[in-house]
């Protein structure tokens, strides 16, 4: 099989990771990619949101299944032109990802299929953006409606920050705090089953205790020893299994990878957002634990062929952690130099934003690289991680140091 994956983070570098392990693929093209994927794809240039530069790609390659790495080109539609064009594609199509396209859309979606989710107003204007503010008091939780690459959220004790945000967003839905461990669970769809993942949690301020700005992840773990054992069965029939029915029943069928973004709270599971996309760097966790072979999933997954698959997965724990670029999130320091990169037989590193220079890899984005470690159990996966992450040197970063800390002291004293 002849597997064209779209994309060039960290993510992409995991799932080129888990496509090139699937013994059914023959050839592995990746665009753009980055310096790591290189070395599992052969690369190729490309603007992935010229949604006509990637099927001039296609028709070029001819893959057999073409793999979207991020949102911005499944918002744009791209999914839509490269199956007309006659390509067996995993993605949604634009349509489907207005799940993750607009917080307004995932809300009616999930009050139609009767999905737990927090209460919530969509506001156009400033007296709806007060009335619903003080109707769900502190702390406030506001959401610009669309794409905003990460920064669209604000959780806020402060009125002013609140409304600051809401009125620099063209439209905002603004909901009640929801209380209680976050969780990511994936599912893929076909459009009309939908086969969900293990669970794994990810770490989205900067600095360790979970302090500093919001980032786009600093490092994941799964599987998550303190959830509840039926975890994924309650997800898939509460969350996952009713979103897929209603997103058909529509005449917009889910056809991906649907990401559920998770509050357990007191008054069980509850939605705090989609994503139409493998999360980043969760994937990072998930992929190197799936046995599944990842690329045939995929596949029967993009030709509606998932009604007979369950996944199978290690038994191991694996722990990520995301080397940031000094400066990261606000302003990252670009075209640092980086180290030679350990070789440690229980890690995997995972380019995100590195690039080829003169003096050798340099960083090229905030979120440079991460090392994911695999392990009997959640502290053996973080020591292979933090052994590896240790051994990087590249002037002015950082990294969390207790990224699984609390769940491997909780796992150990079991
Ligand atoms: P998102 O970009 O939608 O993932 O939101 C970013 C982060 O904001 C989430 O990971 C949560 O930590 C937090 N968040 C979003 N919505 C809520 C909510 N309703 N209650 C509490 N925290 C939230
Ligand atoms: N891990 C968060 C995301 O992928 O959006």
């Amino acid at each position: 099989m002849r597997v064209l994956l779209i994309g060039s983070g960290g993510r992409e570098h995991a799932l080129a990771f888990g496509l090139r392990a699937d013994s059914i693929v023959t050839e592995l093209h990746c665009a753009p990619g980055n310096p790591g994927i290189e070395e599992l794809a052969t690369l190729h240039q490309l603007d992935i949101l010229n949604n006509q530069a990637v099927v001039d790609l296609a028709t070029q390659l001819n893959p057999d299944l073409i793999v979207i790495g991020p949102e911005a080109p499944l918002v744009n539609g791209v999914v839509d032109v490269l199956r007309s064009a006659g390509f067996i594609t995993f993605g949604p199509s634009k349509a489907a990802a207005q799940l993750e396209g607009s917080k307004n859309f995932a809300k009616e979606v999930m009050n139609d299929a009767g999905v737990p989710t927090a209460r919530s107003f969509l506001c156009v204007d400033q007296r709806e953006i007060e009335k619903a503010l003080d109707h769900f008091g502190a702390p406030y939780v506001v959401k610009d409606d669309g794409l905003a690459g990460g920064k669209g959220v604000v959780v806020t004790d402060d009125r002013d920050e609140a409304l600051r945000h809401a009125l620099s967003c063209e439209k905002v839905v603004i909901e009640e705090f929801l209380n209680g461990a976050e969780i990511s669970l994936f599912g893929i769809s076909d459009g009309k089953t939908i086969v969900a993942m293990q669970p794994a949690q990810d770490f989205k301020r900067a600095y360790d205790h979970d302090e500093g700005p919001n980032t786009g992840g600093m490092g994941a773990y799964s599987p998550l020893p303190w959830a509840p054992s039926d975890i994924v069965e309650q997800v898939h029939t509460q969350v996952l299994a009713p979103v897929v029915a209603e997103m058909a029943a529509r005449g917009t069928p889910f056809v991906g990878l649907l990401y559920a973004g998770l509050a357990l709270t007191d008054h069980g599971l509850k939605v705090i957002e989609f994503n139409a996309r493998f999360g980043d760097p969760e994937t990072q966790v998930l992929i190197p634990r799936l046995l599944t072979p990842l690329a045939t999933l995929l596949y029967k997954a993009a030709t509606r062929d998932l009604a007979e698959v369950e996944l199978a997965w290690k038994s191991e724990s694996a722990v990520t952690v995301v080397l940031a670029a000094e400066g990261y999130p606000s302003s990252p320091v670009l075209g640092g130099q980086i180290s030679t990169l350990p070789a440690i037989h229980c890690t995997e590193i995972f380019h995100a934003s590195t690039a080829h220079s003169e003096v050798g890899l340099v960083s090229q984005g905030g979120r440079v690289l991460s090392v994911t470690g695999s392990g009997a159990d959640l502290t053996e996966a973080r020591n292979c991680a933090y052994r590896g992450i240790s051994q990087i040197q590249l002037a002015g970063s950082y990294y969390r140091t207790d990224i699984a800390l609390n769940a491997s002291v909780a796992e150990k004293g079991n």
